[in-house]
């Protein structure tokens, strides 16, 4: 009988993402022997406390409380980081990646903070890093870009990356449901990270923002060089007056580049989109991202973003990788860390030229020429209005909902700042962008 290879895989994190992955390689071990024609056995999990209960059993000779002995061990093959976080997630890829060995990671705070050594040291050592979980869940983005588009440049992709959010947004929406409310039903579901505003300010859009912009453009871009704002001042109103003017509201990533000046730029924010656009229509736990590539055009791609289930399934496509790489060899497909970007120049954009349309809401005195005072304010800034909805917010004052025609960053930040002064403006103005994508 012909013997065929087994390899050998090590939990590093037993948490949601861990136990749906050995739940599935479990249960889908005959079909994922035969695809591969390698058995993938898991024969070590390191967890944070061996006496916990779990719903999820395995053999107890599996266990240890120490992941860098995983990393460490030579009969494991396959680190899988499922730790979280960036100290002991750091150690140990760095430790498995010196010893040669592949890594596979959901981790997209590791990456965006650590990438750069990350892929140094699995250069420099002979290890593999592999992070198709680390950005939108279930969906296959980071093969789509470094495989099936590597023909095209990207001027633009865009998209819903947070699972949380999403659901957060479309319950609001659908529900007129306050945005707490929601976020408690989120956390229960599982959707949430531990540390819950990471979701809702926008921080792990931001990470998973700019592990896409390294992936496509080849340059690291860190959340304190970006625009990055979360959901979390966005009221019920803001979904049905987005609506009256026919749009939808999402958290966004933004990563857009223009090529004849060589600049970048890489934004997160709460963002108005056309009604019947594919984005706008993607709502619940699911994300979205809609890639143009100068080659292809744009193609969509859609698909759960959060949950135990969906992480599994593309960690597991990267231990699939990882298995092809043990048994052909390197070369056999693309990987990151032999990546080498070829971007000299490319530079953030600066704010002046970060063009937009804006929906600007501001609860105000409800008194004679404060209207005026606005728009002077917006006018000295060379912000023209498009639209305005009044209605009336607590006693003697009002709610007042602006939109604009093509402004940019620094002109509508400098009006925001001057409205913030107005003593006829009651609460700090709530600026959202408007994204007249098309496609
Ligand atoms: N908290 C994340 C989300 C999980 O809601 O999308 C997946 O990264």
């Amino acid at each position: 009988m012909k013997t065929i290879l087994t390899v050998n895989i090590g939990l590093c994190g037993f948490g949601t993402v861990g136990q749906g992955v050995w739940k599935h390689l479990q249960h889908s071990r005959a079909e994922l022997t035969s695809r591969l024609g390698a058995n993938v056995e898991v024969t070590r999990i390191a967890v944070k406390d061996l006496k916990k209960k779990r719903s999820v059993k395995v053999p107890v000779s599996k266990l240890t409380e120490d992941a860098l002995e995983i990393a460490n061990d030579p009969s494991i093959h396959v680190v899988c980081e499922l730790i979280g976080g960036t100290t002991l997630a750091r150690k140990v890829t760095l430790a498995a990646l010196k010893n040669g060995k592949i890594v596979v990671s959901a981790n997209k705070a590791l990456i965006c903070d650590h990438g750069a050594e990350i892929f140094e040291a699995a250069r420099k050592h002979g290890g593999h890093f592999f992070f198709e979980a680390s950005v939108a869940g279930g969906i296959p983005i980071i093969k789509a870009l470094r495989e099936g588009l590597v023909a095209n440049r990207f001027p633009r992709i865009y998209g819903i990356l947070n699972g949380t959010c999403n659901y957060i947004l479309t319950q609001m929406g659908t529900r007129g449901l306050a945005y707490s409310e929601v976020l408690r039903e989120a956390k229960a579901l599982g959707y949430a990270e531990a540390d819950e505003s990471l979701d809702v300010e926008g921080w792990d859009t931001a990470h998973k923002a700019s592990v896409l912009a390294w992936l496509a453009h080849g340059v690291w871009v860190q959340p304190k060089d970006m625009i990055v704002e979360g959901i979390n001042r966005l009221s019920p109103a803001d979904l049905h007056n987005a609506t009256t003017l026919g749009y939808t509201i999402k958290l966004l990533a933004v990563i857009s580049r223009d090529f004849k000046k060589n600049e970048l730029s890489v934004r997160v924010h709460p963002t108005l989109l056309p009604i019947n656009s594919v984005v706008a229509s993607v709502g619940g736990v699911f994300n979205a991202v809609a890639v143009t590539g100068d080659v292809v055009g744009t193609t969509h791609y859609i698909g759960r973003g959060a949950g135990q289930d969906a992480t599994a399934s593309a960690v597991i496509s990267d231990i699939a990788d990882a298995v092809a790489l043990i048994k052909h060899g390197k070369g056999t497909h693309l990987t990151s860390e032999s990546y080498e970007p070829n971007q000299k120049g490319c530079k953030l954009a600066p704010a002046e030229r970060i063009i937009g349309c804006y929906y600007v809401r501001l609860t105000v005195k409800d008194q004679s020429g404060v209207l005026a005072n606005v728009a002077n304010v917006l006018s000295k800034n060379k912000v023209s209005i498009a639209t305005v909805i009044q209605n009336p917010a607590h006693t003697g004052a009002a709610s007042l909902v602006l939109t604009t025609h093509e402004s940019n960053e620094k002109s509508i930040g400098q009006a925001l700042k001057q409205l913030t002064n107005l003593d006829s403006v009651l609460e700090t103005p709530l600026v959202l962008r408007i994204g007249n994508f098309t496609d």
